[in-house]
């Protein structure tokens, strides 16, 4: 099967940035969300990012017009009816994720792939909801999709090896590389990258250090680009948490433990950059 029509489920972060790089590798794309005011602000980043490739010299301003011309907004999820593959990029739930994949399984046509990037969910548990658990997949984009190389693939115990072939392909013509997991909780990536940006959380609980003397640590001890909890607010402290009480819940063991200071500040409404405070005030 040859993917010509994308979908992408969620506007926000990561998956106006799924869309961008779809519509970058020549894909006709349908970014989708709850409301229009979502996948305008999700335009608008794509917009903003490309108009930086322009001005830096990396892009034609006709090959920019081009790429926002494949770009298709959507506020009906109907319009999934005659995509040819989907990936989901809405907020890190169970409830809502499966939601999604019951409608979608109804409403695509049956060669449709339908994937997710969840951070952490069994994929296992969100292709038993469908009616082509062969066809359900993983592809996990790391934040900022534009930027970073990985897409790390992960098969649930029904995925087809011509379904884990057919992302593998669509990775490589997104210009990423493609790494093949197995479905546990957090998969590689969070299980071994959460565990630290927590510990980190417990420093500050703790008062072992500032939230700045603790990413400068990391940063120049350790070579980071990002410090921890600047990460942790880049990724958005709501999905750091989901994050961890999966990692917490799947395993049963108590070294998974989201820090009481994580929880505090989500049910605060202080969510990192996307709500303008976490560990560090936006502007
Ligand atoms: N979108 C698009 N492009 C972006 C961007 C964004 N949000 N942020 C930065 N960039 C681009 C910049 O435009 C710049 O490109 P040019 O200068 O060539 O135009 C380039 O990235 C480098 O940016 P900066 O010079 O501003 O800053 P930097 O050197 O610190 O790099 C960074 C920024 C790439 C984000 C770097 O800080 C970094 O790698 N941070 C760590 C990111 C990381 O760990 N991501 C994984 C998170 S975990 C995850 O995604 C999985 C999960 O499930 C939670
Ligand atoms: P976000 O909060 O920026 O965006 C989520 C978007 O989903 C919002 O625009 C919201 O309106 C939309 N949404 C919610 N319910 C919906 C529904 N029923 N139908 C359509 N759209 C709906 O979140 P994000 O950071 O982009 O994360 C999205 C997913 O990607 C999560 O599963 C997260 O774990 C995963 N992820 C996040 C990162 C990261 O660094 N933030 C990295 C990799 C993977």
């Amino acid at each position: 099967m040859e993917v010509k029509k994308f979908m992408v489920i969620g506007a926000g972060q990561m998956g106006s940035g799924i869309a961008q790089v779809a519509a970058q590798a020549g894909l006709n794309v349908v970014l989708h969300d709850v409301k229009e005011e979502f996948v305008n602000r999700g335009l608008g980043v794509i917009t903003k990012n490309l108009t930086r490739d322009v001005e830096k010299g990396r892009k034609s301003e006709e090959e920019k017009q081009a790429i926002l011309d494949r770009i298709v907004l959507s506020t009906d999820i109907n319009n999934a009816k005659d995509v040819d593959f989907v990936v989901e990029a809405v907020v890190e739930n169970m409830d809502v994720k499966t939601a999604i994949f019951k409608q979608l399984d109804e409403i695509t046509p049956t060669h449709a792939i339908l994937a997710s990037n969840t951070s952490s969910l069994p994929i296992t548990e969100i292709a038993a909801v469908t009616n082509r658990p062969e066809k359900v997949i993983g592809m996990h984009f790391m934040n900022p999709v534009p930027v970073m190389k990985l897409i790390e693939v992960i098969r649930g115990l029904a995925t087809s090896d011509e379904t884990y072939r057919i992302v593998a392909e669509l990775s490589e013509k997104m210009s990423k590389v493609a790494v093949e997991v197995n479905d546990f909780p957090g998969f590689v990536s969070n299980r071994v990258l959460m565990p630290m940006i927590n510990e980190a959380i417990y420093c500050v609980y703790e008062g072992v250090a500032t939230p700045e003397a603790i990413d400068e640590v990391m940063k120049l001890g350790m070579n980071h680009p990002m410090g921890p909890l600047t990460l942790a607010d880049f990724i958005g402290l709501d999905t750091c948490l989901y994050i961890m009480e999966v990692l917490h819940e799947g395993f049963g063991d108590s070294k998974y433990r989201p820090c009481p200071l994580l929880r505090k500040y989500v049910k605060a409404g202080w969510l990192g950059r996307k709500s303008g405070r976490g560990f560090y005030v936006y502007e």
